[in-house]
């Protein structure tokens, strides 16, 4: 850990001349980001196409995730265009409206209610592990990170329609990448208005459309409507429809639920896939930590089936799935608006400002992480110096009251997913294929993640 780490920013605020590096901004935008910060430091004035703040310190960070719903909020170029998608759905509303919707999701999404999805991650874990039965014999070479989003996206369907998706998943996934896609994309005055009749708006309408109908079937199905029967009454959908809020005893209508769900299947399932696929890669790369996650298992589960008790005991796991997240954070770029002119870190932010910051090169800051990119989960043993130091360092979930709601389903799936698969296969990575990041709106290898089957 080096010793020099600051835990408050004390400056400077340095402006670069206008359009410095501007290009870059078309390629990978997670390097660009790291290159600002790497020739300019933890606290930067950018003027380009865009003007904005770039933050990269913990406690800049921290001060404005804190403060979001008071001095900063998310009322930005940037989530307006995900308004277009998620309407007002929690990930993009603000004031009130987002206050009510959080007490009502926070409900579904504590960590005791979460733990009844557990069968429905193992049993998805279990059907993968069998499906991969056949690779392993053919020896075959394929990509580990569509079967991650397969995965996830069944574990997303049973939790939230106990149903895997069946045959809609291919198109579920296909209507989940083309709204990432367009999520994803810088948003250039008029070509990317919404309005504007373009090749990619008219593709984004049609699959909200469909996305749309489908839902609407599954909420009619839980009440009941028309000729079909109601549906089962113990997954997300249905105590969605049930939950109340606490103060006022109101419940979502169905448009509202629409948004949620649609925010859930969109935030939930490419995050943890990505996570997952990150993990096999570092587990190639990293054999010693692979055999120590491999012996925990063995040390813990043994060859019984796995349950809720040993999650707790599966500290190495958790520690792997770290530090995994904190080089590859799936959900990597963050942006608020000014909501008030505000004093930061000694300079004025005018009303209307936009402050970005990105969780890869805070995640690599060298101030707070000793050789920050190495792959070393013992970083995140319990007590370790680097993850006591300041948690504002390590924000995978974000931080504040608009932390990640989803945090303990993930982390119980992340889990779940890797310690079963784990059991059984040792992944190997094709080293002959082109291992590169792609940055849009969840961080993932470019080309995917060739790999091949191994027994235990
Ligand atoms: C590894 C997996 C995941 C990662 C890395 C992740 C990351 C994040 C982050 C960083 C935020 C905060 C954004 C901000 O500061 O504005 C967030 C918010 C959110 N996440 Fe996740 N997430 C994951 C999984 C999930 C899952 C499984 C769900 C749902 C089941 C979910 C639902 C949400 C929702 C609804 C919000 C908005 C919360 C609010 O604004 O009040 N996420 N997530």
């Amino acid at each position: 850990m080096p010793s020099h780490s600051p835990v408050e920013f004390s400056g400077p605020l340095v402006t670069p001349r206008p359009f410095y590096k501007q290009w870059m901004l078309a390629g990978n935008r997670a390097v660009f980001f790291d290159r600002l910060v790497e020739d300019w430091g933890d606290f930067v004035h950018y003027r380009g196409l865009f003007n904005f703040y770039l933050i990269n310190h913990p406690s800049l960070v921290k001060r404005v995730l804190l403060r979001t719903g008071h001095e900063f909020d998310k009322k930005t170029i940037i989530y307006n265009r995900f308004r277009n998608v998620f309407g007002g759905g929690l990930v993009v509303a603000d004031g009130d409206q987002w206050k009510r919707r959080r007490n009502l999701l926070q409900q579904v999404f504590g960590p005791t209610t979460v733990k009844q999805f557990f069968s429905v991650m193992v049993d998805a874990a279990a059907g993968l592990a069998d499906a991969w039965e056949t690779g392993r014999r053919d020896r075959s070479v394929f990509d580990i990170s569509r079967d991650m989003n397969r995965v996830t996206l069944e574990v997303a369907g049973r939790a939230l329609f106990h149903d895997a998706f069946g045959d809609v998943s291919e198109q579920i996934s296909r209507w989940t990448h083309t709204i990432n896609r367009y999520s994803a994309k810088p948003p250039l005055p008029i070509v990317r208005s919404f309005w504007f009749p373009s090749h990619v708006n008219y593709g984004v309408k049609r699959v909200l459309r469909e996305f749309d109908s489908f839902l609407q079937s599954m909420i009619d199905d839980r009440r009941g409507v028309g000729e079909r029967a109601a549906g089962p009454d113990d997954d997300l959908l249905s105590i969605l429809l049930r939950t109340k809020h606490e103060e006022t005893g109101q419940s979502l209508s169905d448009r509202e639920i629409k948004e949620e769900v649609l925010g859930l299947i969109i935030g939930g399932h490419e995050t943890s896939s990505a996570a997952l696929t990150w993990a096999w890669y570092e587990l190639h790369r990293n054999p010693l930590a692979q055999q120590r996650l491999c012996e925990e298992i063995n040390a813990v589960v043994g060859d019984d089936p796995l349950t809720l008790d040993h999650i707790p005991q599966l500290n190495y796991a958790r520690m792997v799935i770290d530090e995994t997240i904190r080089l590859h954070p799936p959900f990597w770029f963050e942006n608020r608006n000014v909501a008030e002119d505000v004093e930061l870190g000694g300079a004025l932010l005018k009303k209307g400002s936009l402050v970005a910051f990105s969780r890869y090169s805070l995640h690599r800051h060298r101030d707070f992480w000793a050789e920050p990119h190495r792959f070393d989960p013992d970083r995140f043993e319990p007590g370790s110096e680097e993850n006591s130091h300041s948690s504002h360092a390590f924000i995978p979930f974000g931080g504040g009251p608009r932390v990640c709601i989803g945090v303990h389903f993930a982390t119980l799936e992340l889990v779940v997913m890797l310690c079963s698969l784990v059991r059984r296969y040792r992944v190997v990575v094709d080293e002959s294929d082109r291992h590169q990041m792609a940055a849009n709106l969840t961080m993932t290898p470019a080309f995917g993640l060739q790999v091949r089957l191994e027994p235990r």
